[in-house]
């Protein structure tokens, strides 16, 4: 990493975790992370979910044709109905994860996952073939603010059958779940958001509702956000950036029931940047977006360089034809002149 006081200058990036829909707002929201990251892990849960090995592959190359020099590193959604024979299939197709949801815990998970036995024969392929396993880590029988925390025993109990799959508990957002995975092996990571990373639940609540950080898992308290933060500027390999951005169409945030999802896709570099800079920590800032998840993932690193600008400029309302997080406020770094 080069940097001086007005120009960052870093291996590109990779998006860890990140929603980039269907259709023709996919090709929108594909061309905007285009423009900050080299390669996302994209998430399957579309109607119908990404399930198959024509169904990856068509949206692979559908995401690839509207976003040229992108790479998505695609996802399938677990469910019983996956044959466990299947699975050197799907990694053939360029499968590299599979998504674990809990049934109804969040956007389109109505067919998801009742009880963790139902996956296992699926879940000892993927430890055979070396596909990572992604969880949605809440368990939605409990309520709103401890369902991350009451699901940790599951994750532990998932490491203690599987000792040799590969796990990523996403958007991480707690501290107890910080916890734990730091003091699970070295199979099992977590990618951190940058919402979760800089807001709390203050900021969605305490003055008026801010929808546009309304997403699943919720933002926690501030001593969640300063455990999150304290392991990310340690340079800890295992907590990587997964933006978990997922955009709306405006109407669904504005209108109850306000749909859980938080677009960062357009802000997250910009703010990530930031925390790194104003925490004296820039020379960590490489391995948090560029290097930890390639690795985790077994990925070649990306080469090439991907250049920041100190210049301030202000988040537009709308963006893509959903409300970005941080809309109308001022940020500081931007990657060219054009938005
Ligand atoms: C995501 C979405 O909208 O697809 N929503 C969210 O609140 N994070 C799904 C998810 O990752 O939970
Ligand atoms: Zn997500």
């Amino acid at each position: 990493m080069a940097a001086d006081l007005e120009r960052i200058t870093i291996r590109p990036p990779d998006d860890m975790h990140v929603h980039l829909r269907q259709g023709r707002p996919m090709r929108r929201y594909a061309r905007r992370i285009s423009g900050s990251f080299a390669r996302g892990v994209v998430m399957p849960n579309l109607i119908p979910p990404v399930s198959t090995e024509a169904g990856l592959i068509d949206y692979r190359n559908k995401i690839r044709k509207a976003a040229p020099g992108f790479e998505p590193l695609v996802t399938f959604k677990l469910s019983p109905g996956i044959a466990p024979g299947q699975v050197a299939a799907l990694k053939n197709s360029g499968a590299v994860a599979g998504k674990y949801y809990p049934e109804g815990v969040t956007t389109n998970s109505e067919d998801g996952i009742r009880s963790a036995d139902e996956v296992y024969p699926i879940l000892e392929a993927m430890e055979g073939h070396g596909i990572v396993l992604c969880i949605h880590g809440e368990d939605p029988s409990a309520p709103v603010l401890e369902r991350e925390g009451v699901f940790l025993s599951q994750l532990e109990e998932l490491v203690r059958r599987f000792p040799r799959l590969n796990i990523v508990l996403e958007h991480v957002s707690t501290r107890e779940a910080v916890k734990l995975v730091d003091s699970l092996p070295s199979t099992v990571a977590a990618t951190v958001t940058v919402h979760h990373l800089l807001f709390t639940l203050e900021d969605m609540m305490a003055s008026g509702f801010y929808p546009a950080l309304y997403c699943k898992p919720v933002v926690k308290g501030a001593p969640d956000r300063e455990a999150i933060q304290r392991t990310v500027l340690e340079g800890n390999p295992k907590f990587f950036f997964g933006s978990d951005s997922a955009p709306h169409p405006v109407s669904a945030k504005r209108n109850p029931p306000v749909a859980a999802g938080v677009y960062s896709s357009p802000v997250a570099m910009p703010l990530i940047i930031d925390f790194f800079d104003s925490h004296g920590a820039l020379d960590k800032l490489e391995d948090f977006v560029s290097r930890f998840g390639a690795e985790f993932y077994s990925l070649p690193l990306n080469e090439g360089e991907s250049v920041w600008f100190k210049e301030s400029w202000t988040v537009p309302g709308v963006v893509d034809g959903a409300v970005p997080l941080c809309a109308g406020e001022t940020l500081l770094w931007k990657k060219s002149r054009r938005f």
